[in-house]
């Protein structure tokens, strides 16, 4: 008897370990991090660290609702640019934009952040992951020297940050935000 209810266990684990798979291919993108949203405190105070002013054009690689861009066109009236592969995000992103009237400074793309090019960003903003924010280093290289770059929580494994600034949110929990500049200096 134990015998069989441990293979029923196995053979449903099994299918929902393929069903969770499917599904994934199945929507047709790769996901390397989840969604979880930067509180409004930190979004702004990443905005104060990148010193965004109204010229520049400002980055978020995995935009989520697309929060961050938002506010540096409603605060600064910069340029922004989302990205995130999720098309549910993307969506939610568009109507963000579309309800805070910023569309004239704000694109939504639907991408993948390794994909996306940097040349013309004067900063990035990220909440990913540590392995993440090593791999998108050879397109942050290729941003314009002097241009701003700030993760939410994580750091840049090998690269040294100039400011790790805390931020108290109504959670209540502090939570660190690194700033960068390019070039980027190695630790
Ligand atoms: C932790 S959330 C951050 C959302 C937003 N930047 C914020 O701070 O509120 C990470 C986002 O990255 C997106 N993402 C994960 N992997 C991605 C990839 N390879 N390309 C584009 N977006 C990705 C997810 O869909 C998710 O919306």
């Amino acid at each position: 008897m134990k015998r069989w209810i441990f293979i029923a266990g196995t053979v449903v684990a099994i299918a929902g370990l393929l069903c969770a798979l499917f599904m994934q291919l199945g929507s047709g993108f790769h996901r390397d991090v989840d969604y979880v949203p930067t509180p409004p405190e930190v979004v702004d105070k990443m905005l104060e660290l990148a010193q965004v002013k109204k010229a520049d054009l400002v980055y978020d690689l995995g935009c989520g609702d697309g929060r961050i861009v938002v506010a540096a066109a409603k605060k600064f009236g910069c340029r922004a640019v989302g990205v995130d592969v999720d098309p549910m995000r993307v969506k939610e992103a568009r109507a963000l934009v579309e309800k805070n009237e910023v569309a004239d400074l704000v694109r939504i793309e639907q991408a993948d952040i390794f994909s996306v090019e940097l040349g013309d960003a004067d900063v990035v903003t990220l909440y990913l992951l540590p392995n993440l924010n090593r791999r998108l280093i050879p397109q942050l290289e290729k941003m314009k020297p002097g241009s701003r770059i700030v993760s939410h929580c994580w750091h840049m494994p090998g690269i040294k940050p100039r400011t790790v600034a805390k931020v108290m949110t109504s959670e209540p929990r502090e939570r660190e935000i690194y700033f960068w500049t390019t070039p980027l200096e190695a630790e």
